[in-house]
């Protein structure tokens, strides 16, 4: 299992230190929440911040957008170089043309799913995808509790991607922790990003990662 721990439960006070640590613990990617204050009630960072956050890591970026105008974010993230950005499908009239963007930038294009949608949603779209992100939360907000449906959610998801995409990586976002990611690994889920229990585990960001794996 991959593990790519969200900043948003960082001490935003010590970013860089918080950065360094998750690096230097284990873990994969970096996952980090761009929040807009329109799409979801909640405002978080911009690019520069993020562009802090770029400099402390030595691990790609993993770059959610949960904005209502994806693609200007798009054009004001790409100089950061992130490994991916993905996009909520609910809030793009024109996800194909979208996912052609950011790969023209050099950057890997995902889509993410809030809690109802469906994924047969993406079926003609999983070939121009490197992954699918599946928020088994409410966007918004970190320390909200697991939605366990998205269990079978992955499970569809992945007969999907075996026929259309097997190369297509599934990333699972909210509420992770080390009860639930035995289900979401056993469902095919590749990624799992955690906010909370690795910022916030008694042991330390290390001994979470390593949990989570
Ligand atoms: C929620 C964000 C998540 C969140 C995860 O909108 O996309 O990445 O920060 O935090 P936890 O793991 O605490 O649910
Ligand atoms: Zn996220």
């Amino acid at each position: 299992m991959l593990v790519a721990p969200s900043i948003l439960s960082a001490d935003f006070g010590h970013l860089a230190r918080d950065v360094e640590g998750i690096c230097e613990g284990g873990c994969d990617l970096v996952h980090v929440d761009v929040m807009d204050g329109h799409f979801v009630p909640n405002l978080t960072i911009g690019p520069v911040v993020v562009e802090a956050v770029a400099k402390a890591a030595t691990k790609p970026l993993d770059i959610h957008l949960m904005v209502e105008n994806n693609s200007f974010f798009v054009d004001l993230f790409a100089p950061l170089k992130p490994e991916f950005i993905s996009f909520h499908i609910e809030e793009e009239k024109h996800p194909h043309r979208l996912i052609q963007k950011i790969r023209s930038l050099g950057i890997r294009p995902a889509i993410v799913l809030n809690p109802q949608t469906l994924p047969e949603m993406l079926e003609f779209l999983l070939e121009d995808l490197d992954m699918v992100l599946l928020m088994s939360v409410n966007p918004g907000f970190g320390g909200q509790k697991f939605i366990p449906s998205v269990v079978e959610k992955a499970k569809r998801l992945k007969a999907l991607i075996e026929k259309r995409n097997p190369a297509c990586l599934i990333e699972v976002d909210g509420g992770v922790n080390d009860e639930n990611v035995k289900l979401l690994g056993e469902a095919g889920v590749d990624v799992v990003v955690a906010g909370s229990f690795v910022y916030k585990h008694p042991k330390g960001v290390k001994e979470a990662i390593a949990s989570l794996k």
